[in-house]
């Protein structure tokens, strides 16, 4: 076989191992053990909005004692929607 495709094969099984590999992320909604699953029958409250503002303001919400972390679990499982995500990134555990 010439050289170049042989090459070629190569990349392509290296980019699909890569992509295989890719350790799963903590994502709301998403697949495996790290999804973030928040149940249905809840809408976003007023203090999620913009979602992207609250994904890295809420510790200071909390911790500056605006709203107390068990109103959180009013709507989120602690393990389900907090811990898999602190988990990932190394924060205590919610309880
Ligand atoms: C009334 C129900 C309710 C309450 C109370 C609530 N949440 Fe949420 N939360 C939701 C819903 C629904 C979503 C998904 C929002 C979306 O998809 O736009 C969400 C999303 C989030 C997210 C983003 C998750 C992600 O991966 O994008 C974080 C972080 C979060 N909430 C933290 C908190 C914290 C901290 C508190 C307490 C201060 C709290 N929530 C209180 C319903 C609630
Ligand atoms: C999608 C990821 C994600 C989710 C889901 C999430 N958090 Fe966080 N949380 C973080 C990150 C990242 C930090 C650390 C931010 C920093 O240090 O600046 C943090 C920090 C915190 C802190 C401050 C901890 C400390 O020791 O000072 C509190 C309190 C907190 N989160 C509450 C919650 C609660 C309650 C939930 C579930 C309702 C939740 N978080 C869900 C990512 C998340």
């Amino acid at each position: 076989m010439n050289k170049f495709l042989l090459l070629i094969l190569l990349i392509a099984l290296a980019t699909t191992l890569t992509l295989a590999c890719v350790p799963e992320k903590p994502v709301k909604d998403g697949k495996g053990e790290l999804a973030v699953v928040i149940d249905r029958e809840f809408t976003s409250p007023v203090t999620h909005s913009p979602i992207d503002w609250w994904q890295t303001h809420h510790p200071h919400v909390v911790n500056s004692g605006d709203i107390k972390e068990k109103d959180c679990l009013y709507c989120h499982n602690a393990e389900r929607s907090c811990n898999n995500c602190h988990g990932y990134v190394g924060v205590r555990k919610i309880k």
